[in-house]
């Protein structure tokens, strides 16, 4: 896109203040912006507009969606898992992390699963995750081919440190690194600000788009050709994850469901996370902010909850419906943030409160897009310590004393 043509979109889209410090870039910085410029989606900018005026989402008819509780799983533990793990020994079952997000909560400035949670010794999350997916290759006696998602802003960073410390023991050949895609971000009254005077605030765009970030990089032809047909997408930053789990695996095959996911059953009614139910008759998550007190108070004939079951961003999906779905679109959400930015005299501000808005696509909505989910319970303190905060709630803290109890030498 020469310099007319983004001119003439910015004008288009009231977005012409990108190009204020044009004449003072230099030639690579012009084109780097002009490029920029041209990927802008102005359907973000739409998204934004919708949602400064409305709000919310509209959803469907949601009821709840009962698990396979933990004492279902006890009674066929032996057949899920042999199952599982004959998946496994076929090739069949690859391992996504996602590890593409900013980590802003936690305030470490590189990527989250290079953080050090150890006390005594270096202990970082990426090791707690391969030591979990270790386990698993051990039983099965053979490597799980590990996807790796990053972004723009810690690709290098992350592939480096995964050489330096030897991929802690994995096998590098069954590892694959892929960059998702950025999204802009906007002030409140829905201008894109700008990183740098040559440079427009983007951050990744949510983890919805890893699929078709892994397509973008040239996966499929990997998938198809090694015959992997189920996907196990986990999230860093959980050090307790189990990952490529044959119990999960078996019982998701053997209940012929499309998808499946782990759930763990709520810590109390007012628990913030997102609840696996049924919306239209399809498998959905419906956020705690969306549910009404009549949802979450509302209880089952046996005393459960009856929206009782949060995920934990563990998921299997099939490849070959992923690849059905490849494009259909998922829902935009627009999230308030803290974003640096350069004001309008050229100067960079670095807000201490949230200033700006951001897009993101969440893989938890590719639920909906499945005909059925397989909710399977786990056990929340040996499955769950996602480390969010510095301290208090879902923190390093709260984390530390889960691996304790879990056996790990910290
Ligand atoms: P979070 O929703 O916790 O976001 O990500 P985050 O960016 O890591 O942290 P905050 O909100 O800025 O503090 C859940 C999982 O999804 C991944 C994260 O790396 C984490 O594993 N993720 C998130 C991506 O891979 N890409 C994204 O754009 C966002």
């Amino acid at each position: 896109m020469n310099y007319q043509e983004a001119k003439a979109k910015l004008e288009t889209l009231g977005q012409s203040h990108l190009l204020r410090w044009y004449d003072e870039l230099g030639d690579m910085e012009q084109e780097a912006l002009l490029s920029q410029i041209e990927a802008l989606d102005p359907a973000l900018l739409e998204v934004f507009k919708n949602y400064s005026s409305s709000g919310e989402s509209v959803r469907g008819v949601i009821e709840p969606l009962g698990a396979l509780t933990m004492e279902d799983i006890a009674e066929n533990k032996e057949h899920f898992e042999s199952a599982g793990l004959e998946a496994i020994r076929q090739g069949k079952v690859g391992a996504v992390l996602l590890a593409g997000g900013m980590g802003t909560r936690l305030g470490f400035d590189k990527p989250k699963g290079m953080f050090d949670i150890g006390v005594t010794h270096p202990l970082y999350i990426f090791e707690c995750l391969i030591h979990n997916l270790m386990d698993v290759v051990d039983r099965a006696g053979t490597f799980v081919p590990l996807f790796i998602m990053t972004s723009e802003k810690n690709d290098e960073d992350t592939r480096e440190f995964f050489e330096e410390q030897k991929y802690f023991g994995y096998n590098p050949e069954y590892v694959h690194f892929f960059v998702q895609d950025m999204a802009p971000a906007v002030d409140p009254s829905g201008q894109i600000l700008l990183e740098e005077k040559g440079r427009i605030a983007t951050s990744p765009n949510g983890n919805g788009g890893w699929f078709s970030s892994m397509v973008k990089a040239g996966y499929l032809g990997l998938l198809q050709r090694e015959g992997i047909e189920w996907l196990n997408i986990f999230a860093v930053d959980n050090v307790l994850q189990r990952i490529a789990d044959p119990c999960f695996i078996g019982a998701t095959v053997l209940s012929g469901s499309e998808s499946g996911a782990k759930v763990v059953a709520k810590a109390d009614p007012q628990e913030r996370v997102g609840v696996l139910c049924l919306e239209d008759g399809k498998p959905s998550i419906v956020e705690y902010y969306e549910m009404t007190d009549e949802m979450i108070t509302r209880r089952e004939p046996d005393g459960k909850l009856s929206y009782n079951y949060g995920v934990i961003l563990n998921y299997l999906f099939r490849t070959d419906k992923l690849t059905e779905i490849l494009n259909n679109s998922l829902p935009v959400h627009v999230v308030n943030k803290k974003v640096p930015y350069v004001d309008e005299n050229g100067n960079l501000v670095k807000p201490t409160e949230p200033n700006a808005y951001k897009f993101e696509t969440l893989v938890l909505d590719m639920i909906h897009l499945h005909e059925s989910c397989l909710s399977y319970e786990v056990q929340r303190d040996y499955e769950f310590a996602p480390v969010k905060n510095p301290d208090g709630v879902d923190s390093v803290v709260t984390a530390r004393e889960l691996l304790k109890k879990n056996g790990v030498t910290i």
